[in-house]
């Protein structure tokens, strides 16, 4: 993050002492300070609104005001709490909670992809966070990794909730600001209503990235990462387990009608498959003994599931192990886990040969 070395910083925002800057966005700055009266570090959002023309203003900062106070509502150990809203010389502010942490913008700069189960782990964070909100009636509108804060411990923290049109971003359409097109819904970015099944989306954009190392539907420009948006889907990603794929895929379709109902569905999702995921470590601690199947129609099998599936054949190889009492069973098992036609014909038909 670029600040200029000459960047004045006030000393106070209303009440709260000015201490340094923490970020900048397109609506504005972000500034760590301290309110004097608890005795409490807080982050300071200050809105640029000086774009909104005069008879708008009113209009704005009312609708601005609302916004906030929905968000305030919103009280959940994975969403930043909003703890006052004012105005500092005619600009709108809001003071937050501080958080100790780095944006996901910034780890997958830094770090790049993550192992599935972190980055399931973090999803499921956010779906939390947006599973309370939605419920209060406040759809996020800019899930993207620079509003999710990692914080030690593995834990989640989303920001911006339901501010995002109120600032200049990345793109706007009749005076009508909308977020960051890699991120958006196809809805979104068409200007159409909203609701959860957005913000849904938006979290997929963000599985995607974290699992692929990828934008989900990058540039190279505006125009560009639109219509891949509204036209393409992303490539597919080499090694994942089909249970996160189909998860995924279900999150990023085009069609709201065609994801995930509520972010509580799409979190049932993701841990079921985990619970699954934690069968299979438990039964490579303690592999089973009661298989008949000689070690190397084992390792044959695993190979060749291992072409399809990549690194999750091996734990998907352990959990069909038990009962399965022959070689043709295991390979039965092992194909229903290749969901698409001719694949799963192909692989079969190495068993015999
Ligand atoms: N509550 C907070 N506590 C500590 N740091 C924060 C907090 N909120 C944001 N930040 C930091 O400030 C940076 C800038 O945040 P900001 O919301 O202004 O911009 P953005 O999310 O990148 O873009 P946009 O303006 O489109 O929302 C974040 O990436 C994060 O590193
Ligand atoms: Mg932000």
């Amino acid at each position: 993050m670029i600040v200029p070395a000459a960047a004045p910083l006030p000393d106070l925002i209303g009440r709260y002492k000015i201490e340094r800057i923490l970020g900048r966005g397109a609506m504005g700055v972000i500034y760590q300070a301290l309110d004097p009266v608890i005795d409490r570090r807080v982050a300071i959002k200050l809105i640029r609104s000086s774009l909104i023309g005069g008879e708008e203003r009113d209009d704005y900062l009312e609708r601005f005001q609302r916004e906030a106070r929905a968000a305030g509502r919103c009280m959940h150990p994975n969403i930043v709490a909003i703890y006052d809203f004012a105005l500092h010389q005619g600009d709108p502010y809001l003071a937050m909670e501080f958080v100790d942490g780095v944006s996901l913008a910034e780890v997958l700069r830094e770090r790049g992809r993550f192992a599935a189960g972190d980055a399931v782990a973090v999803i499921l964070q956010v779906l939390d966070a947006l599973d309370c909100a939605h419920a209060a009636g406040v759809v996020h509108r800019d899930v993207k990794p620079a509003n999710v804060m990692l914080l030690a411990g593995n834990r989640v923290k989303m920001t911006d909730f339901g501010i995002a049109r109120f600032g200049g971003s990345d793109l706007t359409q009749h005076g009508t600001t909308i977020g960051s097109p890699s991120y958006m819904s196809p809805e979104q970015c068409r200007g159409e209503e909203v609701d959860a099944r957005s913000d849904l989306f938006s979290t997929g954009t963000v599985l995607y990235e974290m699992l692929s190392g990828e934008r989900a539907f990058p540039g190279p420009d505006l125009t560009g990462a639109m219509y891949r948006l509204l036209n393409g889907t992303p490539p597919r990603i080499a090694g994942l387990e089909t249970a996160l794929t189909a998860v995924l895929w279900r999150a990023l379709a085009k069609a709201p009608d065609l994801r995930y109902a509520s972010a509580q569905d799409m979190a049932a999702a993701l841990r079921s498959m985990q619970r699954a995921d934690s069968c299979a470590s438990a039964t490579m601690v303690s592999p089973p003994t009661q298989s008949r199947i000689a070690p190397a129609e084992v390792e044959r099998a695993e190979r060749a599931l291992a072409a399809y599936l990549g690194p999750m054949a091996k734990i998907l190889v352990r959990r069909a192990l038990p009962g399965a009492g022959s070689v043709s069973i295991l390979w039965d098992r092992l194909a229903a886990h290749i969901g698409e036609e001719p694949g799963r014909s192909v692989f079969l038909r190495q068993r015999d040969g």
